[in-house]
């Protein structure tokens, strides 16, 4: 196959000499392909032909088209079909009853030229292609009238007519410019919302309208004019005092990729090393005619465009940045960074590279007057929206991303400070962004507490029987913790009295501090603890007051006063899952997803990032509660020591929350982070199907825990069941079965068989594939 296509194309190569015949009319029947000859028609001359050419970025391509014939190039005035290529199988055929058709290999038509009745065609030395009736050789139909790009010495342009520039040098399908005789006289340049046909505002014009002119002439000698009825001429261009009269020149008039409409010349006696020579163009400056409040201008957005001796748009992308497509940059250019997030604020990440004589006019975000240059890029660095800061003459203007209509010129008397991201791994911002920062210190100003400065050693050493933190100065790592007076606390929840929650460790409470503004919190009230957990309380809360994590409920401080021990934490609004979760109107389906992986989040933090290991031993859907946002908290983690659950495995140690604990609770095996997997998958189980571990429904005949049912219909292929009533979950089927197995896989009796909750994360984000044993019997038994 592909040595007879190599053989085709060197036939073809060869055939492009001897093959098209200097036929003058073409009769009817005749017919050309792509490889084989008579591959065109040419004109008695020989200067153009009508027939296929091949694409010259893809040889194997053709168009069907009129073009200069004997320039080296071939350069295309006109094409059939659009501008789309057949292949090498198409055929172009002058039919039977006088109609001009493209057809495919199986000789169905892609295009035609919309009339019949032809008697004979021909191809024009001025370069037109022309079917005409018997009947005194009147024409039905001419290239002429239907331009493309290119308009030809002794063609002219009617009302209504269009012509369009090429999408790309080398793709002939209609662009982004037209040329548009209008019916009011005007002559006009428009932008089009490519790949729509919306046309934007003209950006040139001949300002004609109301002149009743009705045509557009290019004459024979290279002058292009409008001609009004009255027989008087207005120019458009012309190019004067070549000796383009002599007809030593071929000339043509294109609309260009880059919105310009120029006259080309090129010499006919140095035509194997001559070129296209710009002799005319309007408009004269397209980065500025191209100036649009819609739109991004000549070049895309974020660019710059510099004008060139021919009239071009040089299109450059500013430092940092680079070409969407460098094939078609006009496309715009894209930052080699991640933008500033105003999440993040993060502004030291980023500086300013300076350029000169570049500005963005139209791309304002806001204007300071006067102000300094450092001022200026100051306010910019600070601002996550401003992606350049301009500045001339005590003026800052601060631009917004993304940047439209720039220019580039010497008469553009603007500085351009460029920000960029200094970080080169943008992978650490995202990192960044899914936890938070170590903030900073939550200091006496704010709650009028004394902060205690949580030092180094104190986890280093992990001292056991420290009595208190010490206050001194010392290696300071994270935050401060504040260390309140009982009577602080019973101030700030007017002496305990109302009540929010009630757990294994005693009673907590909601206050509110003194602080500006106001801090709520939940104050929890330690009771009943060992005299051992009453010596570790201090290290325990250390501990806990160096996790920072948005999955995490935030500790804010502490009261150890003789038998008092309270723990101060953010009040978290919205209450528990628990909550949540089992009223009658159930959490949207993706809020629950959501809710799923940041807890799952939340633990691995616990488990593998924060400093000391934190095993929670107690999670459960009370335990986890809800922030402003709906954002998934883990509170009452890090206290599980204090309770020494470890050395109590008694019904006592576990009631009430029994549904939740790992087998090895219950053997003499040693407890690892695995056993708040296992929590973590019934619970995912519970947050999937809005249902109780212990819970079922009146028309459930099996008492099944939320485990034993959610096994059961994933064994039969029914997660549906799982979700009934629950469309919006049914729906997302793919990422129903994917928590399902991740919970299966989580409640799997040997603890190693369990996954890491890191592993969670990355199953539940869909990042890695979930794996069950190979063995399902065992998981499903
Ligand atoms: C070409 O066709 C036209 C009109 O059909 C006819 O007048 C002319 O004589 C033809 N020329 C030749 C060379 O056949
Ligand atoms: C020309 O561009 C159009 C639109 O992007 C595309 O569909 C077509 O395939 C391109 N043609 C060629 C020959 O590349
Ligand atoms: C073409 O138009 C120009 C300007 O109107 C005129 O000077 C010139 O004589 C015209 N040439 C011909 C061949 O009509
Ligand atoms: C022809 O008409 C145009 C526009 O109406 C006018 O400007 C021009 O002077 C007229 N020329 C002559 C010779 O009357
Ligand atoms: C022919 O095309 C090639 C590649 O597109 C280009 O480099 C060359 O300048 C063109 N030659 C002429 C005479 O336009
Ligand atoms: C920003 O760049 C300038 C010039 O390259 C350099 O002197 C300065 O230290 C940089 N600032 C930061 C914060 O990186
Ligand atoms: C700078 O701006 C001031 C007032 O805005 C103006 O008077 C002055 O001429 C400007 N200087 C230059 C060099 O443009």
């Amino acid at each position: 196959m592909s040595s007879l296509f190599l053989r085709l194309l060197l036939f073809f190569l060869l055939s492009n000499f001897l093959s098209a015949q200097a036929d003058t009319n073409i009769t009817l029947g005749e017919t050309l392909t792509p490889l084989t000859p008579p591959t065109s028609w040419l004109s008695p001359s020989g200067d153009f032909a009508f027939g296929f050419r091949p694409l010259e970025s893809d040889p194997t391509q053709f168009l069907l088209a009129v073009f200069f014939n004997k320039v080296p190039n071939q350069t295309v005035v006109w094409t059939a079909n659009g501008g789309k290529t057949t292949n090498y199988q198409s055929k172009a055929v002058f039919t039977q009853d006088g109609g001009l058709s493209l057809r495919d290999h199986a000789g169905n038509e892609i295009w035609n030229a919309g009339v019949n009745g032809a008697a004979s065609a021909a191809m024009l030395d001025t370069g037109n292609l022309v079917l005409s009736s018997s009947s005194n050789s009147g024409t039905l139909w001419q290239t002429f009238d239907n331009p493309t790009d290119t308009i030809l010495p002794g063609q002219t342009l009617n009302q209504g007519t269009s012509a369009y520039a090429k999408l790309t040098d080398d793709n002939y399908t209609q662009g982004r410019f037209m040329l548009k005789l209008q019916d009011d006289g005007n002559l006009v340049l428009v932008p089009r919302a490519y790949p729509s046909a919306f046309e934007y505002e003209a950006y040139w014009s001949t300002e004609t309208s109301g002149s009743g002119i009705n045509t557009l002439v290019f004459n024979s000698t290279g002058s292009l004019y409008l001609s009004y009825p009255n027989g008087s001429v207005s120019s458009v261009f012309s190019a004067p005092g070549l000796g383009y009269s002599g007809g030593g020149y071929y000339l043509r008039a294109t609309v260009d990729t880059d919105g310009v409409f120029r006259l080309y010349a090129f010499p006919k006696n140095s035509l194997s090393t001559g070129r296209w020579g710009v002799k005319a163009f309007v408009p004269s400056d397209i980065c500025e005619s191209l100036f649009e409040s819609r739109g991004s201008g000549a070049c895309g957005f974020n660019s710059f465009c510099v004008l060139d001796a021919d009239g071009r748009a040089d299109c450059r992308c500013p430092p940092h940045y680079s070409f969407l497509d460098p094939d078609r940059i006009y496309k715009g250019c894209k930052a080699d960074f991640i933008s500033q997030s105003c999440d993040l604020g993060g502004e030291t990440a980023f500086n300013f590279t300076e350029i000169t004589n570049v500005d963005w006019p139209l791309a304002d975000a806001e204007e300071f007057s006067p102000m300094g240059e450092a001022d200026c890029t100051d306010n910019c660095l600070k601002d996550c929206f401003c992606s350049v800061a301009i500045y001339n003459n005590e003026t800052c203007w601060k631009k917004k991303f993304p940047l439209s209509n720039g220019r580039g010129g010497s008469d553009v008397n603007r500085k351009a400070f460029i920000k960029f991201s200094t970080v080169s791994d943008p992978a650490s911002l995202i990192k960044e962004k899914k936890e938070w920062k170590t903030p900073i210190l939550v200091g006496s100003l704010v709650f009028g507490c004394s902060a205690v400065l949580v030092p180094l050693i104190a986890f280093v050493m992990h001292k056991r029987n420290m009595r208190a933190l010490p206050r001194t100065s010392g290696a300071v790592i994270g935050p401060a913790l504040c260390s309140f007076t009982y009577k602080e606390l019973e101030r700030a929840t007017k002496g305990f009295n109302e009540e929010i929650g009630k757990g294994a460790f005693g009673t907590v409470y909601k206050g509110v501090l003194p602080s500006q503004p106001a801090t709520h919190i939940a104050v929890k009230k330690l009771e009943s603890l060992s005299q051992d957990a009453e010596k570790d309380f201090t290290n325990e809360v250390a501990t806990i007051g160096l996790t920072y994590h948005k999955n995490l409920v935030r500790l804010l401080g502490f009261c150890k006063e003789g038998t008092h021990l309270l723990m101060v934490f953010e009040l978290m609004s919205n209450g528990s899952l628990n909550r949540l979760l089992f009223r009658s109107d159930r959490p949207e389906w993706n809020q629950r997803v959501k809710i799923a992986l940041g807890i799952a989040e939340g633990l691995a933090y616990l488990h593998d990032e924060c400093r000391t290991q934190i095993i929670h031993c107690d999670i459960k859907p009370q335990n986890i509660l809800l922030d402003d946002n709906f954002e998934a908290r883990i509170s009452d983690f890090g206290l599980a020591k204090l309770l020494r659950l470890d050395q109590t495995r008694t019904s006592t140690g576990i009631r009430g929350t029994i549904g939740y604990f790992a087998p090895e609770w219950f053997k003499n095996v040693a407890i690892t982070a695995k056993v708040d997997v296992y929590s973590y998958g019934v619970m995912l189980l519970e947050i999937i199907c809005c249902r109780r571990n212990f819970e079922w429904g009146p028309e459930s005949q099996e008492k099944l825990t939320v485990i034993g049912w959610a096994k059961e219909c994933y064994k039969n292929g029914r997660l549906d069941l799982l979700v009934a009533e629950d469309e919006e979950a049914k729906k997302d089927g793919t990422r129903l079965e994917r928590l399902v197995m991740v919970a299966i896989s989580c409640v799997q009796d040997e603890p190693w068989l369990r996954p890491s909750m890191k592993k969670v994360v990355q199953m539940l984000e869909g990042a890695i594939s979930v794996s069950l044993p190979p063995n399902m019997c065992s998981i499903l038994s």
